[in-house]
């Protein structure tokens, strides 16, 4: 955890399509030197800000409106290799125009107070914060958010979140992350929804929507920060801040498409990504932040740089400070997150001629247009409300919905002759090193989040069932042995021992345990900050002596049930083969606890499906469903040598795109087409009969796919394209029923156009991206 300072001061479908300029082809016209012109003066649809924004900026000299570009890391937290000084000063010279980790209503006045009474021009302070899943009450980490396929939920805990931040003083969330991401090495996957476009535009814009309502200027809602443009997802070999290099075709079919929904969903801001793009660093990247994010896009909010970011693009090789300054600012930055380039560096430029007077105010103007849509001119203080915050803060319904969006977020892996749910066994032996954890619980980047409110499994467990469940307790192994990633993880909060047994002697006395149990519920995985910023992984199976505890559990022949905690897809192919029931349920926020005990007790039936694929091992990464199909795609057959495949390990993943069992099951009817040929501009419906086969009620996601045959480009082998989650009664059957639109069959072809190509294709519904029945149709001219 990052809780390390204390309070330092005072206290398209991506829709652009036929015009797409690619990197080189600028647009943007050069601009002039002079102070406020036309092209500067109306920008927006609304006359009264712009006049507001003119007379504003009219006023201001050219280092206050530097100043606004100055954003500061200024309290609790430190996200970043430096953090800001002289704040005070900065902020009464006008040299300040955001900060982020501050925060309590009291904190943000005063500062806020601070910042409108010592300034010439009283312009009030944006207040940000990385609340990334849930603000004090914590949800589950966004994969598993993601998996609960639920888009009101995953809404509705942004929109709490909102509820929470804006009555802690804050007016700004570094939210939603929407990075595409398919190698689970890289440790930001859990920040994300997963592998697939088209699903991840789905959760962008139930983000969006959550954290800023229909109405920035309420004071229950907050400006979001799509976060990081773009495709830091691809960063190579799974490695942070590492280069991506893509096509464009990947780029605009696959990986593109979410940043694109959160910008048509109206989010407010964009901050830039680390990695470089075509071998520009996205923060100089003017095809990336002005081309296509403003002029393709339409976007008209502000950028905002990740943290030190323009300082980055020095080691990065692209010239001197002063000159990425010049770079940044001419991409299209607005915002110096912490590096203090622009600051530095920008009023110099503008008398060298680096950068002009113009491309200052065109920045300044987007700045001061956020503040003025969150309504500070207004009213700089209504973030600030303490009895709004005492009586909004961690309510009990708050609680609630953490509870009931922690249980849609778990997916039942395995599950085999019914050991789950539990059947009120008379002992359970609790065993694994996350089982008592509360720190975990909370997940990375939990924000305000107070770990020791947070419900570990063991307190779960008893909330749930009570006395009339013994529970015999072993930790069994350490999370991980490696005192060198102890250290670190520690340094950001971790709180992470080494107990001081033999990995043997844990190990034996757990198998005790188990001895004398009914069942064995073991509760493995990583520790949260295994996950997240900084914490990439080479070797994504259970850390430490795990499975050696769970080999050695199983060779007792209790019934072995796998309680996972991660926040990546693990290489789980002994426990896939070896357990009676696996649970994946991620970080699963404060409610953890109760949640999974719920679960595991049947007080709810799981319904979580994955958004990543799970490899049987790290070297098959990156394994996604959605792949091309190769002009030798492999068949199964063994003696077929010369085709895509490897020789130790077959092409199959351990768990698709799209899976999760329940403890009921259910039974699809063939699909029914409406048509089976259609024009360029007709849609065609699909329907299917799902019933719940099983002897629980339950909820199944229902999955539709599709594949454009033939192409002018390759097409993938199937695109999520649609999916519907139903209840289903025990016995109870439903149709149904998916409409293919013309937009759904899109893809951006090799010119960039978004087209429609007439030919074959193959529809696909299932409950997973694997197990599904195909039919096919054609589109015509
Ligand atoms: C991360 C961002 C985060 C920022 C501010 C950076 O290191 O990449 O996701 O919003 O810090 O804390």
């Amino acid at each position: 955890m990052r809780k390390v300072i204390i309070f330092l001061i005072l206290c398209w479908s991506l829709g652009c399509s036929q015009n797409v300029n690619r990197p080189g082809s600028s647009t943007v016209s050069p601009a002039t030197n002079s102070t406020v012109n036309s092209q500067e003066a109306s920008q927006s649809k609304d006359p009264q800000m712009d006049r507001f924004i003119n007379d504003l900026l009219a006023k201001m000299t050219l280092e206050e409106k530097i100043g606004q570009f100055n954003l500061l890391a200024v309290g609790f937290d430190v996200t970043g290799p430096v953090v800001s000084k002289n704040v005070d000063e900065n902020i009464r010279k006008g040299k300040v125009g955001g900060v982020f980790n501050t925060f309590t209503p009291s904190a943000a006045r005063k500062l806020q107070e601070f910042a409108v009474n010592n300034t010439r021009l009283k312009i009030p302070l944006l207040f940000g914060y990385d609340v990334v899943h849930g603000h004090r009450t914590i949800f589950p980490i966004p994969l598993g958010l993601s998996t609960s396929w639920d888009m009101a939920v995953i809404e509705k805990s942004a929109q709490i979140a909102a509820e929470e931040a804006s009555a802690d003083g804050l007016n700004w969330v570094f939210s939603p992350m929407v990075d595409i991401a398919r190698d689970p090495r890289w440790g930001r996957i859990a920040e994300g929804a997963g592998e697939d476009a088209w699903y991840g535009s789905q959760v962008a814009k139930a983000m969006v929507k959550g954290y800023q309502g229909n109405d920035l200027t309420k004071n229950n809602t907050v400006m979001a920060c799509l976060k990081h443009f773009a495709l830091y997802g691809a960063a190579e070999a799974g490695r942070d801040y590492n280069t991506t290099d893509m096509s464009f075709q990947r780029m605009y079919n696959e990986y593109l498409p979410p940043y694109k929904a959160a910008v048509d969903a109206g989010v407010g801001s964009v901050m830039t990504s680390f990695n470089e793009i075509n071998g520009i660093p996205a923060t100089g990247n003017k095809w990336l932040l002005t081309e296509l994010l403003r002029n393709n896009w339409g976007f008209n909010g502000f950028v905002v740089t990740d943290y030190t970011a323009i300082n980055e693009m020095v080691p990065h090789g692209m010239g001197t400070e002063a000159e990425v300054g010049n770079l940044a600012l001419k991409a299209g930055v607005d915002m110096d997150m912490v590096g203090e380039v622009f600051l530095k560096h920008l009023a110099n430029s503008v008398k060298e001629g680096g950068v002009t007077e113009t491309e200052i105010n065109i920045a300044c103007r987007r700045v001061l247009e956020a503040k003025y849509k969150l309504g500070l001119f207004q009213d700089p203080y209504r973030y600030t409300d303490e009895n709004r915050a005492a009586t909004t803060i961690m309510k009990q319904e708050f609680i609630e919905a953490s509870r009931d969006i922690a249980h849609k977020s778990m997916v039942l892996l395995k599950n085999k002759t019914n050991t789950l749910p539990l059947k009120q066994p008379g002992s359970i032996a609790l065993i694994g090193p996350l089982a008592k954890r509360q720190r975990d619980m909370i997940g990375n980047w939990s924000a305000a989040g107070d770990w020791e409110k947070a419900i570990s499994l063991e307190q779960g467990i008893r909330n749930v069932a009570g006395s009339k469940v013994k529970i015999n307790y072993a930790k069994g192994a350490n999370i991980t042995d490696d005192e060198q990633m102890i250290k670190r993880l520690n340094a950001h909060g971790g709180n992470l021992d080494i107990d001081s047994r033999s990995a043997e002697a844990m190990i034996q006395e757990a198998v005790k345990v188990a001895r004398s149990s009914d069942v064995i519920v073991t509760v493995v995985g990583e520790s949260q900050g295994m996950t997240g910023e900084a914490a990439s992984r080479a070797d994504i199976t259970l850390p430490g002596q795990q499975l050696e505890l769970l080999k050695a559990l199983k060779k007792t022949g209790k019934p072995l049930v796998i309680v996972l905690m991660n926040g990546r897809p693990l290489a789980l192919k002994w426990e896939e083969q070896n357990a009676d029931a696996i649970l994946e349920t991620w970080f699963a926020g404060t409610q953890a606890g109760n949640a999974i005990a719920d679960v595991l007790f049947g007080n709810y039936n799981p319904s979580g499906k994955l958004t990543t694929t799970f490899p049987q091992v790290v070297g098959q990464v990156p394994l996604f469903y959605n792949h091309k199909n190769t002009g030798r795609p492999f068949s199964g057959e063994l003696l077929d040598k010369y085709k895509s495949r490897y020789l130790d390990v077959t092409n199959e993943p351990l768990y698709p795109f799209g899976f999760g069992l329940s403890y009921t099951s259910f039974s699809y009817s063939k699909p029914q087409l409406s048509t089976t040929t259609i024009k360029m501009d007709e849609s065609l419906q699909v329907k299917v009969d799902v019933r719940n086969t099983g002897n629980y009620d339950g909820e199944e996601v229902v999955q539709l796919y599709l594949q454009d045959v033939v192409g002018s480009i390759t097409r993938p082998v199937k695109e999520l394209k649609g999916f519907q989650k139903i209840a289903l009664k025990k016995g109870e059957s439903q149709t149904v029923t998916f409409n293919i639109t013309p937009d759904l069959l899109k893809f951006y072809n090799n010119n960039l156009e978004l087209v429609l190509e007439p030919g074959d294709f193959r529809v696909f519904i299932g409950g997973n991206s694997r197990d599904v029945q195909a039919e096919n149709f054609k589109v015509i001219k």
